[in-house]
């Protein structure tokens, strides 16, 4: 029997690459960067499955390249907003994402940025690099403690809380917003706010919200206008949920302290962004989960999605789950 074919966007690790192959004919994209969308629409054609990341744009015009025996979308992340949902719904075609196994290392980034912005880490690296350190300052780099400071969460799903469990052994208190309007929960003794109220009571603000019409530019002028001027804010989400150019400005005057992003509007940065001339900002090239083990997790769990999908079986983590009533 002929196997199934699956176009896969980009080389994943062996751990998700095997499975796929073998119970698949693999057309794999094995260029650095993410197909065209003319490559892109042209390499569906006739396809009965897609592995693809989210720097790949999947919305109806390309399920209908790939045409109507495709069986499944499998993204290898937990975010989906690269894919047209509602239209691979109404083509009754599931999606399946990544959740849980990136969570851990999603929130020790977080964490790793909010000190890294926070107590100035990259910049102090620069200075030493740069021959400046003449000797020991009591005035020298000196930035935001952790301990006592109020970390304001925006997002509290596995990651938000993940995130809320490392503060609370820095002694941190913590408070948050959830915009997809979760039920309220008290772990790690946080405390449900609205986002005025965080806006104005974080020293820290770690965001942590898919990217929806709602969250688009939630931090905007008037967002940044309401924090504190000693406030650090840390984006592991989506780029889009900031609008960069009020974060530039607010950073450039020192209306807020610092930012630590690992996502940004657009990806990559161009060259010539005026956030890279700024030594308030700590940037990261979208690796929040880029640990050897998650990202051999991720690959695998993309994997049995896929193949679950192909075989018709329900999908282990299915983002529409209602293709199957
Ligand atoms: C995701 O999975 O959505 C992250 O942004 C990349 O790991």
């Amino acid at each position: 029997m002929s196997k199934p074919k699956v176009f896969v966007t980009r080389v994943i690790p062996d751990k998700g690459l095997e499975l796929v192959r073998d119970f698949c004919e693999v057309d794999l994209w094995q260029e650095e960067l993410p197909p065209s969308r003319a490559a892109l629409m042209e390499r569906v054609q006739g396809i009965d499955g897609i592995l693809a990341l989210l720097t790949d744009k999947i919305d109806g015009e390309v399920m209908d390249a790939a045409g109507k025996q495709l069986k499944v979308i499998s993204n290898h992340a937990v975010g989906f907003d690269n894919i047209d949902v509602q239209a691979a719904t109404a083509r009754n075609i599931p999606v399946g994402n990544t959740p849980d196994v990136l969570t851990d290392a999603t929130a020790d980034f977080a964490f790793a940025l909010m000190m890294a912005a926070g107590r100035r880490i990259p910049e102090a690296d620069r200075y030493v690099r740069a021959g400046k350190w003449k000797t020991w300052g009591p005035m020298l780099l000196l930035g935001t403690e952790m301990k006592g400071a109020t970390l304001g969460l925006v997002g509290f799903g596995r990651i938000g809380k993940a995130v809320a469990r490392r503060a609370s052994s820095f002694d941190m208190h913590v408070i948050y917003y959830d915009p997809t309007e979760r039920e309220s929960s008290s772990e790690f003794n946080a405390t449900r706010v609205d986002f005025e109220t965080l806006l104005k009571e974080s020293d820290f603000i770690s965001l942590h919200t898919p990217l929806t019409a709602d969250t688009h530019h939630m931090i905007n002028s008037e967002a940044l206008s309401k924090m504190k001027s000693s406030a650090v804010l840390i984006n592991t989400s989506r780029g889009p949920v900031v609008d960069l150019a009020a974060l530039y400005d607010a950073l450039k005057e020192h209306r807020i302290f610092a930012a630590g992003l690992d996502v940004t509007e657009p990806e990559p940065l161009p060259p010539d962004s005026p956030l890279l001339t700024l030594d308030n900002v700590v940037l990261a090239p979208h690796i929040a989960s880029a640990s050897q083990a998650t990202r051999d997790k991720m690959a695998w769990m993309a994997a049995k999605n896929l193949i679950a999908g192909l075989k018709g079986e329900r999908l282990p983590n299915c983002v529409n789950p209602s293709v199957y009533q």
